[in-house]
């Protein structure tokens, strides 16, 4: 998909495909080169697009790799219909893709208070920015555990997360912080899996705590980071909310940050 000679907007570099992979019929991944200049925060987003007759088409994408890699990762679902996905998932190296200049976003370690318990709770392609976070030895740094919960509908969905965290523990530069502190917690909906249903049916009966062997959500100790659909942020804030945490912002950091998975 080489790109015309067509003059881009300032907001956008164009980076190339370094490599994508399939998951499933409906999960893609996708690796970019990263300009020199681009800075961001672990678990933040960037807009990312393609040239579609002429203009820029662009979607806030979380970025799935940590602050320190040297390239940028993204995690997407296939909307055969999507006006950007059905185009960005015939993604092949080499080509070139549109990438922001100005990531942003509130699912940042900054926006939280002190706490000993991370929770990051996620849905679908809602793992990506805590495929950056995971990475980032700040994190271990400032919480004694990390519990990371990925539901999907399906066994296959959740491949993505599942490898990676299974790559971490042999990684050079933290894998000696994940082995004792992350806490991987997969979950299915739709199809036979160790742990079935929802986060937050797992929540409300107790049964992730009872899994994982440890307290109930309790504010002065525990933080949470939440993404995936509209629907799953409105649930689980509602639900984490109700145990008496409050919500943080870059500007005035709480208990719990929430930010939605974006696609088409
Ligand atoms: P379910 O199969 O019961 O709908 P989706 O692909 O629709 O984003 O769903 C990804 C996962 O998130 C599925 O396991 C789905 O469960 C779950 N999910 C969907 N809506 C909610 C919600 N409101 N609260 C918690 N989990 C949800």
């Amino acid at each position: 998909m080489p790109s015309d000679s067509i003059v881009l907007p300032k907001s956008v570099t164009e980076e190339d495909v370094l490599a994508v992979r399939h998951w499933t019929d409906e999960l893609f991944s996708f690796r970019l080169t990263r300009p020199a200049a681009f800075r961001f925060r672990s678990g933040e987003f960037v807009m990312l697009g393609l040239m579609v007759d002429g203009k820029p088409l662009l979607r806030a994408y979380s970025i799935a790799s940590p602050s320190w890699d040297d390239g940028l990762d993204f995690f997407s679902i296939k909307v055969q219909d999507g006006p950007l996905t059905s185009r960005l998932q015939h993604l092949q190296t080499g080509d070139r893709v549109l990438l922001g200049k100005k990531p942003t976003g509130t699912l940042v370690l900054d926006a939280l208070k002190p706490g000993k318990r991370l929770y990051m709770l996620s849905t679908g392609t809602g793992i990506a920015p805590f495929a950056s976070l995971i990475r980032e030895p700040e994190a271990y740094e400032k919480f004694d555990q990390i519990v990371l919960t990925h539901t999907c509908r399906n066994v296959a969905d959740l491949a993505y997360g599942a490898e990676l965290v299974d790559s971490l523990v042999e990684d050079p530069l933290i894998g000696e912080m994940v082995g004792p502190k992350l806490t991987y917690y997969a979950s299915t909906t739709r199809e036979d899996f160790v742990h079935k249903g929802r986060i937050t049916d797992l929540i409300e009966s107790g049964k992730l705590f009872t899994d994982l062997d440890v307290p109930s959500f309790d504010p002065a100790v525990d933080r949470v980071m939440i993404c995936g659909s509209m629907a799953m942020l409105q649930d689980t804030k509602q639900l984490v909310a109700s145990f008496g945490f409050t919500e943080g912002s870059n500007a005035n950091p709480g208990d719990f940050v929430v930010e939605k998975a974006f696609a088409d």
